[in-house]
């Protein structure tokens, strides 16, 4: 189990405007949150059900998105390559994430960027999930 202390909701006050649309949904992830050696927690696996996604922020790293893709868990940045918007906000359709600023989208899986105007490719990140918790790997 992933301890209730270790997750939680909050507001990021490092940029509040970019970030009021989804402060609700922003996980901040302390550098405590680590429960298997060199792997940060994320959440509960079956707290995110498929087709769902979460932002988090772990610490010292820019915002990530968790995707839970029909039951395999993705990792992208959360950040737009295009400008400054949150994916988090955006429309999942299958395996392809579309921005809520501009439209553009990317592939979830790989991060490449498949319409305009996002040119630019997503980062990647590895999950694990262990014992029903998904880790940044
Ligand atoms: S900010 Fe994402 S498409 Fe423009």
């Amino acid at each position: 189990m992933v301890p209730p202390a270790s997750i939680k909701t909050t507001l990021d006050m490092r940029s509040p405007s970019r970030h009021s649309l989804y402060d609700s949904h922003t996980i901040q992830i302390g550098s405590m949150s680590t429960l298997m050696p060199g792997k940060i927690a994320l959440c509960q696996a079956d707290s995110l059900e498929p087709g769902q996604m979460t932002r988090f922020e772990p610490a010292g790293m820019d915002p990530l998105l968790l995707i839970n893709d029909g039951g395999t868990f993705r990792l992208i940045e959360d950040d737009c390559t295009h400008a400054i918007a949150s994916l988090a906000e955006g429309r999942l359709e299958g395996q392809t994430i579309f921005c809520p600023l501009h439209g553009g989208s990317f592939d979830i899986v790989t991060g490449k960027a498949k319409s305009l105007p996002c040119k630019h490719p997503l980062r990647t990140f590895t999950v694990a999930v262990d014992d029903g918790v998904v880790y940044l790997a």
